[in-house]
């Protein structure tokens, strides 16, 4: 009996549909809906005071549930809006106008982060983009060999979104600590389904959003520094919530705050902090271990079951090395997710990786031989010419 599926009823898009896209955007827990309607009770109802009644401090206790997931320390996290922000806040504590000027990154990391470091060029920082040979690992030698006394930031996912492997954080961080290069550590991919110990892997940095694994929607990412760190640095891209009197209103220069608020700027994303807690209690409570287990043997049934069908598979082969999400490349792939996603089967597809499916603790061994089957029955009936663009 798999115990984690008592967690399905907390889940209602469950109740119609073969949910496999936790890669992508975790399922909803049922109790979102009563957060958000506490979120608009308290602005109906406080209005104004809802800030020093709960909100102003919501971002520590919101981070101290993401802390407790990935192994930060209590009040080490600083909550901003996605993955993207949290490289700019970052970057923006360094100089790169200095010979110390280089980034470090793969191809495979996430567009979004690639297209971040390619303008700060205009900064004065020099990319080296590294390419993966067989796009699915990170070329580990190669890698290492390019963090050297010139690397000032070296930002790399501990899984890689395209093909789901596990990267070798530890190496990476040892290597870039030799020479004096910093790390920051994409989680995204990871938390909630690969057990993550930022302090046991003493990274510089970790960041990562909530909306994946961890079934918190859209609108919070999680930035972590090294507590050591932290007060050694002074972001640019910095605001009033940073400052150590933010109610006074001094104008000048800023007064940074020494605590995990130092990584902050504006007004706070107040919606979506209500709308993560739900998903991270959840994961909190079963612990990340046991998901990890449980994913282990699914993308394994999922493999055998893709290999057995003559599809290749877009994801490393040992399971040690494979987080969540299992890419299939059959035939058609981008017509056939289109009809899965017309039967209800929701997946996705990427170029390069093929069909992805992830499923997460919530999903039953029969979801995953149902989706296989599918995809069999859709080929051979050839139903996926239905969506097949006009030329
Ligand atoms: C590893 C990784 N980093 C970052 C992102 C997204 O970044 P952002 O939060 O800026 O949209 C994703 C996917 O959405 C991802 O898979």
């Amino acid at each position: 009996m798999d115990e984690l599926l008592k967690w399905r009823d907390e889940f209602p898009i469950l109740e119609h549909t073969t949910y496999l896209i936790s890669n992508s955007l975790g399922a909803m827990p049922r109790a979102v809906y009563e957060r958000v309607h506490d979120y608009a009770e308290a602005w109906a109802t406080r209005g104004v005071r809802a800030w020093e009644e709960g909100w102003w401090e919501m971002a520590v206790s919101v981070g101290d549930k993401v802390g407790g997931i990935i192994g930060a320390g209590a009040g080490d996290i600083s909550l901003h809006q996605n993955v993207t922000l949290t490289q700019a806040v970052i970057s923006s504590c360094f100089d790169f106008t200095g010979p110390r000027n280089k980034v470090v990154l793969v191809d495979l990391e996430f567009p979004s982060i690639v297209y971040f470091y390619m303008e700060q060029r205009r900064r004065g920082a020099r990319v080296e983009l590294l390419k993966s040979e067989d796009g699915i690992h990170l070329p580990l030698e190669k890698f290492l060999a390019a963090i050297d006394e010139t690397t000032l930031l070296v930002p790399i996912s501990l899984v890689l979104f395209r093909s789901a492997t596990i990267v070798d954080a530890k190496a990476i961080i040892e290597r870039a600590h030799k020479v004096g290069a910093h790390v920051i550590l994409d989680c995204f991919q990871a938390a909630g389904t690969v057990p993550v110990n930022v302090r046991e892997l003493e990274t510089d940095f970790a960041v990562g959003g909530v909306l994946k694994w961890l079934c918190g929607g859209p609108g919070v990412a999680y930035l972590y520094a090294r507590p050591d760190l932290r007060k050694k640095l002074t972001p640019t891209l910095t605001g009033w919530l940073a400052h150590q009197r933010p109610f006074n209103f001094e104008i000048g220069p800023q007064e940074a705050r020494e605590d995990s608020y130092r990584f902050l700027n504006g007004t706070p994303h107040i919606p979506a902090l209500y709308a993560c807690q739900p998903g991270l209690e959840i994961i909190g409570t079963i612990g990340v271990e046991k998901i990890r287990r449980k994913s282990m043997q699914q993308t394994v049934r999922l493999v055998e079951g893709a290999l057995k069908r003559g599809w290749r598979v877009n994801t490393p082969s040992d399971a040690a090395e494979r987080a969540g999400t299992v890419s299939v490349e059959c035939p058609h792939a981008q017509e056939v997710k289109n009809e899965l996603i017309a039967r209800e089967i929701i997946v996705d597809y990427r170029p390069g990786a093929g069909i992805r499916l992830s499923p997460h603790f919530y999903n039953r061994d029969e979801e995953i031989d149902f989706a296989l089957a599918q995809i069999e029955e859709i080929l051979e009936t050839r139903a996926w010419e239905r969506h097949l663009q006009p030329a």
